[in-house]
């Protein structure tokens, strides 16, 4: 919107295009039943959005960051924007639309375990389409990285996908929700970098996940349909790297206890995005991926966990060591 910060070094800034949803999270120690009211433990507003919630993610990491959205003008737009001054992303690319709602997300959180279940709604950002990445391409043509996910339309996804290849800019898609109808082969064929969790790679596969060895299975199978490195993220097990060079599994990285695991695929994503710019290789990446998003899931809320590069960079020296997997991509 406004260009308030300094313009990244070439190609080592980042684009990611996505929403915002303000989250409206519910602590409880289940989901009620349908037709049932339950009495829960702890409500908070928060800044989430997985596209929104990358950029900060990456921000916090150290990253150069531009975001693509569409927010309303109305109270949750201003969360937004506040949210993304305090993380230093940059926001010349999002557009405030009069009429619209911004983004808002239903998010219950286990009291008992940490997980999560979620309704999103994203608002003026279902709009986003062609057009804005268009509006956002003297960005993309300079950038180190394209990041994006599946909140927005399909066809604003592909077009940030085919710009960014047009302009040599390496891409990272993190599938996420689940595309109900899976992803054709050329649109997979646009990611250097597809980052599911094993939902998504469930879905996008056919694979049924429960071990490393099935997370293996399914990037191989996506890696055959055309996407470059495939990162398989496995929770409480850790993520499932797969290039030509190398099949890896890299633990989770057990800290503190896990209060909320909301945005924690987020806080990979971001992290992960930061070390590819600053030329790190996938595994280094996928390591420093992990710290981060380990951080993320001791603290509640989404933008708000995000974890400072510092210590990111503390948690990585505690790193647990790579697995080699059988198997090559
Ligand atoms: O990935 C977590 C995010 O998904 C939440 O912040 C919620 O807004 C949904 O978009």
């Amino acid at each position: 919107m406004h260009p308030t910060h300094p313009a990244p070094a070439a190609r080592s800034g980042i684009v990611v295009l996505g929403i915002f949803a303000a989250d409206l999270s519910f602590r409880a120690p289940r989901l009620p039943a349908i037709g049932e009211t339950l009495i829960g433990e702890a409500f908070a507003l928060g800044a989430g959005g997985k596209g929104s919630n990358q950029a900060v993610a990456a921000a916090r990491a150290g990253g150069a960051v531009r975001f693509v959205t569409r927010i309303g003008a109305d109270a949750f737009g201003d969360v937004a924007l506040r949210t993304w001054r305090e993380a230093g992303v940059d926001t010349r690319h999002v557009a405030r639309v009069e009429g619209e709602s911004t983004g808002a997300a239903f998010i219950y959180v286990s009291s008992l375990t940490g997980d999560n279940a979620i309704i999103v709604v994203p608002g003026a950002a279902g709009a986003l389409g062609p057009a804005d990445v268009a509006a956002a391409e003297p960005s993309l043509r300079e950038a180190g990285l394209f990041v994006t996910q599946l909140e927005q339309p399909l066809a604003a996804v592909e077009a940030g996908l085919s710009a960014a290849r047009r302009h040599g800019v390496p891409t990272l898609l993190n599938p996420a929700p689940a595309p109900a109808g899976g992803l054709p082969d050329a649109l997979l064929a646009l990611c250097d970098h597809l980052t599911p969790n094993e939902t998504e790679a469930q879905a996008l596969t056919g694979v049924e996940i429960r071990t490393p060895d099935d997370a293996l299975r399914a990037a191989q199978a996506l890696r055959a349909r055309g996407a470059g490195t495939v990162v398989v993220t496995l929770g409480g097990q850790g993520a499932v790297l797969l290039d030509a060079a190398q099949a890896v599994l890299v633990p989770a990285q057990a800290g503190a206890p896990v209060v909320d695991t909301t945005g924690a695929g987020d806080a990979f994503n971001g992290a992960y995005a930061v070390a590819l710019v600053e030329g790190r290789g996938a595994l280094e990446a996928v390591r420093f991926a992990n710290a981060a998003a380990g951080l993320s899931v001791t603290r509640h809320g989404t933008a708000a966990a995000m974890a400072a590069r510092a210590e990111i960079d503390a948690a990585l020296a505690r790193a647990p060591a790579p697995v080699v997997l059988r198997g090559r991509g």
